[in-house]
């Protein structure tokens, strides 16, 4: 009896995808829970239907949170916490207007992410998706001095664009490299640049010098695109340019054309506009492109981190408490 009273009065929470146990079972004393419990996302009607008289919600970066999803839930809501650090699904402008707070998974992830873009700054450089197929196919008739050469990481030069905290956890290791570390973010870090022996440079001469160019800036109205026809003409021919950031930081056909045409050498890619990207796209049929699917944070024991901090936020944000990760909605 005593149990179906609390029952009664708690918070409702909904989870758009199956999520691991733990997670689950941090919320579900306290709270009620409505889980989409499937691998695939919430289907948009059926996330605008579960929403109604929810209090918080769970979200990945699959789920656009716009003003209809927030009208749908009604006045309840007072919570949002994204599984993600990225938050561009969620119309922050919306959620301030209507008094919702918004929780994220930034620090945890940074580290995962910052191994998987060394990854494809080394898999490209090195050509290793070219290599490995070219030994599948029988190419590998012996061993020749020239073939599959590609561009050493070590001692060359690192344009980073955005300088949070992917962007130094990847100055972190190609320190290891001996590499000199260029930098370009709206906002100097002075400390940063002498902690992690990095230079400041305006984009353009970062792009002019750099022999690996990172991403790691948040995509905005500001920097959707900042990679295009334009730009990528003043990249070295020799260049490898790597996104782990938002596809739309990039113009898909630009780079395309880049490649296609040598103007680039290599590309590592993670994340790209559209996602997915179509099986038959062109891009897939370049030799110089690796393209992986989003699977930067995609380690064990980061996934696990990331559900556990979206819960924590969501906890104590529906407990009117400061989140251990919130998005300052200013
Ligand atoms: C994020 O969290 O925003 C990443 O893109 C996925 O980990």
């Amino acid at each position: 009896m005593a149990k179906k009273r609390y029952t009664m009065n708690m918070k409702k929470i909904l989870i758009t995808r199956k999520l691991a146990d733990n997670v689950i079972q941090k919320l579900s004393n306290d709270f009620e829970l409505d889980i989409w419990n499937e691998e695939s996302p919430i289907p948009r009607d059926e996330l605008l239907k579960r929403v109604a008289g929810k209090d918080g919600i769970l979200c990945l970066l699959t789920e656009k949170i716009d003003a209809e999803v927030l009208q749908a839930a009604g006045d309840s809501l007072k919570i949002v916490s994204t599984m993600s650090v990225g938050y561009d699904h969620v119309d922050t402008n919306e959620l301030k207007n209507r008094g919702i707070r918004l929780g994220f998974t930034p620090d945890v992830l940074s580290d995962s992410v910052a191994d998987l873009t060394i990854a494809l700054m080394l898999g490209a450089g090195r050509r290793i998706k070219e290599a490995s197929n070219a030994a599948i196919n029988g190419e590998w008739a012996y061993w020749k001095p020239y073939w599959m050469t590609g561009y050493d990481i070590s001692g060359s030069t690192v344009g980073i664009v955005g300088f949070g905290r992917i962007g130094k956890a990847v100055a972190k290791r190609l320190r290891g490299f001996g590499c000199k570390i260029n930098y370009y973010d709206i906002n100097r870090d002075e400390q940063a640049e002498s902690e992690l022996g990095a230079e400041y440079k305006n984009l353009e001469d970062l792009l002019i010098t750099s022999d690996f160019v990172t991403l790691h800036v948040a995509p905005t109205k500001e920097t959707m695109n900042m990679i295009n026809k334009d730009t990528l003409g003043k990249m070295k021919n020799s260049a490898v340019l790597v996104n782990t950031s938002r596809g739309s930081l990039v113009n898909t056909d630009d780079l395309y054309e880049a490649l296609n045409n040598d103007q680039l050498f290599a590309a590592g890619l993670d994340t790209i506009n559209p996602e997915p990207l179509p099986a038959d796209h062109p891009l897939f049929k370049l030799a110089n492109c690796t393209i992986v699917p989003h699977i930067a944070s995609a380690t064990i024991k980061t996934r696990d981190k990331m559900g556990i901090l979206a819960a924590e936020n969501l906890i104590a944000g529906l407990n009117e408490q400061p989140m251990p990760k919130e998005v300052s909605l200013v």
